[in-house]
């Protein structure tokens, strides 16, 4: 076929007049002309700094936070008997890197680490290192930073006094691990970006999470309670990441839950439910790597989980069985330490994956159903605001003011997710005499002052006016927003419960179409920056429940944290974030290295060597059926280097073909687990126990173990330990 006829099919051979080829030009003309003017007019009207349909820069990145897995409290319910002694899974830092695609420079970082909270110590030390490497490239302003809230991860780096009591002191080995972990998942993020795309999807996920304070919550007026359907907040948010060659890159989703499946008796590291959601997810898209270990990267951060609990069974008083829904989560028989909830499962383990299944499922199912894509620039806005001392606006006649922090006594009592000590119940609007004495001689009166201030919060532990050795709680805190194209990123520094996520949502997001961008997704990151515990309504503050009486700030806190992200939101959409006041800027405490771990200083029973088997594994087993194999052990807490490399534990299997022992596992699997005793005189045992899927291939085994030994003046010596060969069977 000839061009001209593709052309102008219409002219053909005959040629037809000259008159009805001028007339064709002219529409050709007159079409070309009205293009570029309809062009010139979009262009005119879209935003300033916009760029068109043209995707992001992506990049994606995990490493390993783990830490020491031995001696260190977990953080989180604030028990310190629950000290870690082995491992389930692996603790995972996840950074995603968006840029615009034509302005390199315009770019921001989501990080979501699976620990218990995000620090003011860690991010501190994380911006100094990024400012080191990269400049002003990655700075206060586009990294967040987000704690996905498992109750099983190592405390110990925090720089106030009140977690550093509950961690044992500030350890080193879980600050590094954290510190080096998000910088690394950083570092990977910034060197695999390339051009891609974002779509966005939205839906609910059901029978996966329960309001732990029902009443609280129906202390919100009651016109605001009918707009809702639920008392949780039951949709999931998820990015999807491709790019130009529609590979598969990351995944990013945000669903408000407690991870605490595993409850204040669990001695295994462990990422608990989102983290199991990131383990299939991660698995299923990164087939034929061990252990989910691969190119993608898929997290599931926090939200607006305050009032949220996976363990949806409900409180139960666990001696008598009936129920304890009432204001005090209280027991008649032994009070409120009875009062304690459960997940669908028969035990911990069991509802942990069922929940993370639930919410595994959820995020691929939307991951399939997704279209909708998202585009334009990226913004970001950080502050630093002086939470002590916020003045808000009430109406037109009253204004209120922050408080310096306070715990009050509920705060002691805990929750049915895991409920505290010496008899303190939730919903305590009065002191107890003897308490307040105990309080006034060992730790400070609080003044009349803070007393007014957080009325009606009874107050039990005055942390902001103790200062020794170091301030007790931070009062100076981040506030930080990020956009892209249609979609904005509130970084919260702590647990908003789920009526205090709602309104701060829906102002902002009033702001933004006030402002002429009809910003049409926002979602709330929770834990992010610094941890100032939970944030609820003025209303739910009156009942005093445990999230009311860790409201540190005091009854105004929501209103000043609503007022302080409507700020960023004016300078975000005025491109005026650079004439924000940065001050007053936190600083990080010079703390000498005092903690109260014991020291590590291993032997081994005599005659015998580190990693000699102690009981051996049987000669076979079925599938479903446990392995366990117990060694001679060391401290793990000399195993905490290269931890991106480093594993506890290794089934393997033996492959007729080759000849070769195949590694199937390690430590990072949600199959097996390292649980690690200590004995008398420095001596420890290593049990590891492979709970064999029922889809695994019958066939040779053996199981191995991993170690370091520090022995009195001996430097740190690695071994190693094997077991029997085993044979599987179905
Ligand atoms: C707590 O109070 C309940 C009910 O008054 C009582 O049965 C229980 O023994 C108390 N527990 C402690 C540890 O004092
Ligand atoms: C914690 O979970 C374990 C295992 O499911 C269970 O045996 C125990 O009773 C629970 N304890 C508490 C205090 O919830
Ligand atoms: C509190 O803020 C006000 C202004 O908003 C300021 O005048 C005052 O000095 C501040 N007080 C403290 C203790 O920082
Ligand atoms: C303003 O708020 C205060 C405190 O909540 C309240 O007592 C007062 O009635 C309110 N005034 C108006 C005009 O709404
Ligand atoms: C605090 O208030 C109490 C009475 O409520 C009063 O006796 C005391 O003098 C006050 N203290 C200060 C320092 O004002
Ligand atoms: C930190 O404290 C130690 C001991 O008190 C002191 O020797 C050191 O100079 C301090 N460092 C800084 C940077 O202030
Ligand atoms: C592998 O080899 C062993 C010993 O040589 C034999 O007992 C076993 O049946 C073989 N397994 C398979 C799957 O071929
Ligand atoms: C494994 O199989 C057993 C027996 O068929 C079954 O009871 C169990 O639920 C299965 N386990 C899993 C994780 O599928
Ligand atoms: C296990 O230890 C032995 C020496 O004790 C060493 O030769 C070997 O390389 C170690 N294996 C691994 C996998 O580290």
């Amino acid at each position: 076929m000839q061009p001209r006829e593709l052309l102008l099919p219409e002219m053909g051979e005959s040629g037809k007049s000259t008159l009805s080829r001028l007339a064709i030009v002219f529409v050709v003309v007159l079409l070309l002309v009205t293009g570029i003017v309809v062009t010139l007019l979009v262009l005119h009207y879209l935003p300033n700094n916009s760029h068109g349909g043209d995707g992001y820069l992506i990049g994606v990145g995990r490493a390993d936070c783990t830490g020491p897995v031995a001696e260190v409290p977990f953080i989180g319910y604030g028990n310190m008997d629950q000290i870690g002694a082995g491992i389930i899974s692996r603790l995972y830092s996840r950074a995603f890197i968006l840029a615009e695609p034509d302005n390199w420079k315009k770019r921001m970082v989501f990080v979501s680490a699976e620990i218990g909270m995000m620090s003011q110590r860690v991010k501190l030390e994380v911006m100094k290192q990024l400012k080191q490497k990269y400049g002003d490239l990655y700075n206060q302003d586009n990294v967040i930073l987000s704690g996905t809230h498992t109750h099983s991860g190592p405390g110990g780096y925090f720089q106030n006094t009140l977690f550093m009591i509950t961690s044992k002191g500030l350890i080193r080995s879980s600050l590094h691990a954290i510190v080096n972990g998000i910088v690394e998942s950083i570092d990977m993020a910034h060197q695999n970006m390339r051009k891609g795309r974002i779509l966005i999807n939205k839906g609910i996920l059901e029978n996966t999470q329960i309001n732990r304070s029902p009443l609280s919550y129906l202390h919100n007026p009651e016109s605001e309670r009918l707009r809702y359907s639920s008392n949780t907040d039951k949709e999931m948010v998820m990015l999807k990441m491709i790019d130009d060659e529609g590979q598969d890159i990351g995944m990013l989703s945000w669903y408000a839950i407690h991870p605490v499946s595993m409850n204040n008796t669990n001695l295994l590291t462990c990422s608990d439910n989102v983290g199991y959601a990131a383990y299939l997810f991660e698995q299923e898209m990164n087939k034929g790597h061990l252990t989910g270990k691969g190119p993608y990267v898929a997290a599931f951060a926090s939200s607006n989980l305050g009032d949220v609990s996976p363990n949806i069974k409900g409180p139960h008083c666990i001696n008598t069985g009936e129920s304890c829904e009432n204001l005090h989560n209280y027991c008649p028989i032994g009070g409120a330490q009875m009062c304690i909830a459960a997940g669908p499962g028969k035990n911990i383990f069991e509802s942990t994956k069922l929940i993370g299944r639930n919410i595994y499922l959820k995020a691929k199912e939307l991951f399939m159903a997704a279209s909708e894509e998202i585009n334009g620039p990226i913004g970001s806005a950080h502050q630093w605001v002086d939470m002590t001392n916020v003045t808000v606006r009430l109406n037109a006649t009253h204004s209120g003011k922050t408080c310096i922090p306070a715990l009050g006594y509920s705060f002691a009592a805990g929750t049915m997710d895991g409920p505290g000590m010496f008899n303190f119940t939730q919903g305590a609007i009065e002191g107890d005499p003897f308490w307040d004495a105990v309080r006034d001689a060992v730790l400070a009166v609080p003044s009349n002052e803070t007393v007014e201030c957080h009325r009606p919060k009874p107050i039990l532990l005055p942390t902001g006016e103790l200062n020794k050795p170091y301030p007790w709680h931070p009062k100076i805190i981040d506030v930080q927003i990020a956009t892209i194209g249609s979609l904005a990123i509130l970084a919260v520094p702590g647990e908003f419960t789920t009526m205090a996520g709602r309104r701060i949502r829906e102002v902002i997001k009033s702001e933004f179409k006030a402002r002429d961008r009809p910003v049409m997704n926002v979602v709330l990151a929770g834990l992010c920056s610094v941890y100032t515990h939970y944030i609820t309504t003025y209303e739910e503050y009156q009942v005093q429940r445990y999230e009311g009486a860790s409201t540190i700030f005091g009854p105004h806190s929501l209103s000043a944290y609503i007022q302080s992200f409507t700020t960023l939101v004016e300078a975000i959409v005025k491109d005026s974030v650079q004439n924000l006041p940065k001050s007053p800027e936190p600083s990080i405490f010079n703390i000498t290295d005092i903690n109260f771990l014991p020291p590590v200083i291993d032997t081994k029973p005599p005659g015998h060597h580190y990693g000699d088997v102690l009981q051996d594994v049987q000669k076979t087993y079925r599938v479903g059926e446990v392995a366990e194999v117990k060694f001679v052990s060391a401290n793990p807490r000399n195993s905490v280097e290269n931890m991106n490399s480093f594993t506890f534990l290794t089934v393997e299997k033996y492959n007729n073909a080759t000849e070769n022992w195949q590694v199937l596992y390690n430590d990072a699997s949600w199959d097996t687990r390292f649980i690690w005793e200590k004995g008398f005189w420095g001596q420890s045992t290593a049990k590891i126990e492979w709970h064999i899927p029922n889809d695994t291939d019958p066939g040779t085994y053996v199981i191995k173990y991993f170690g370091h030994s520090k022995e009195l003046l001996k430097p740190i010596v690695a071994f190693n330990g094997t077991s029997s060969t085993f044979e599987v069977s179905n």
